[in-house]
């Protein structure tokens, strides 16, 4: 069978070598390596595996039939977890090299410790993680997620830390219920003291150092968990970015967590906080549409800021094309889009 070398470089300039079959994906190739890159649904909707191909040619979709090569430009991004070779690659990956592992991920057992609704259909899920060989701190970076076993099945699920790493092994989660939720369905009858496993920390949603350029999140929903972790993080190392928080939700009674934004904004003097509420019969005190708002607030922006962006992929599309209208160079949108 033949094989392709596939070189992928990470942002910092680390090398890495595998061999990849035109049946395989560039994801799956590297596993079989033990390199095991960043990635989350592995089939296509996230996004999470996006590289980009310097050299060489791929095709889109795994199935070794598909020999269509890409045009020259689709072909610079790519997912990882779809794209098979037609050639040796130079890939560049967009994160260092301490996010690559070169081994399991580690899975261990943690127990409900609060669970409490926060608004209609989504629940705050406090965690702690049971001493193990590991010993029993949760450490990990503002912004990255774990996975969660549904309990009675094989089946894991990804969800965003909303807290900061610690000694004491807390790992605090918003959790939306979705109709064919499966960990959502679980939760309903969920009881404090219950075990789960969990793997992780997972993801390369996290801060990054540009300097003191302001820093916009925006968080759809649930997505907003990350960004509480990174402003928590912020908090904490005292860091004197101006800072505003864009928390998007379609009616007034889907905000939640909002003594935790206003504690920040406590701890965080250079923090302005926007909540979005698009149904407009509840917008009331609050802003309407999230790219609207943000529209309005980028003609007037003195100098492009940072952006962090997590939530649907439509959120994140929209986000991400009328920033980059307004300059704010794509290379510094940051964004994490739910899996569908
Ligand atoms: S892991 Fe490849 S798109 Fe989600």
């Amino acid at each position: 069978m033949t094989e392709f070398a596939i070189t992928a470089y990470t942002r910092d300039g680390q090398v890495l070598s595998f061999p990849c079959s035109r049946d395989e994906s560039l994801l799956a190739a590297a596993q079989r390596q033990d390199i095991i890159l960043p990635s989350q649904c592995r089939n296509g909707s996230c996004g999470a595996c996006t590289a980009q191909v310097r050299t060489g040619t791929v095709a889109a979709n795994a199935p070794a039939t598909d020999d269509r090569p890409l045009s020259k430009a689709a072909a610079r991004n790519v997912l990882l977890c779809q794209a098979t070779p037609r050639s040796a690659l130079i890939i560049d990956l967009p994160y260092d090299h301490t996010f690559v592992r070169f081994e399991p991920v580690p899975e261990r057992l943690a127990e409900i410790t609060a669970l409490d609704v926060v608004a209609p259909g989504t629940y705050h899920l406090r965690l702690s993680l049971v001493r193990d060989a590991y010993g029993c701190a949760a450490e990990f970076e503002a912004g990255q997620y774990m996975e969660i076993l549904v309990p009675g099945t094989t089946q894991w699920r990804a969800y965003s830390l909303m807290n900061i790493t610690n000694w004491e092994g807390c790992l605090e989660f918003v959790i939306a219920r979705r109709p064919e939720g499966l960990f959502g369905r679980y939760l309903e009858t969920a009881s404090l003291g219950d075990r789960l496993r969990v793997k992780g920390p997972l993801g390369v949603f996290t801060l990054q150092e540009n300097g003191l350029h302001p820093r916009w999140f925006i968080g759809g929903h649930t997505g907003i968990a990350p960004l509480l972790s990174m402003l928590r993080r912020m908090a904490d190392w005292g860091e004197g970015h101006p800072v505003r928080v864009y928390f998007a939700v379609h009616d007034e009674q889907d905000l939640f967590l909002m003594d935790t934004l206003e504690d920040l904004r406590q701890r965080l003097p250079a923090l302005e906080v926007k909540t979005c509420v698009s149904a407009p019969a509840t917008r009331g005190a609050h802003q309407g549409n999230v790219i609207d708002t943000l529209d309005a607030d980028l003609a007037t922006a003195p100098v492009p800021p940072d952006c962090y962006v997590c939530g649907s992929p439509r959120l994140v599309q929209g986000v991400m094309d009328r920033v980059t209208a307004h300059g704010v160079p794509r290379e510094r949108v940051y964004f994490e889009r739910f899996s569908v």
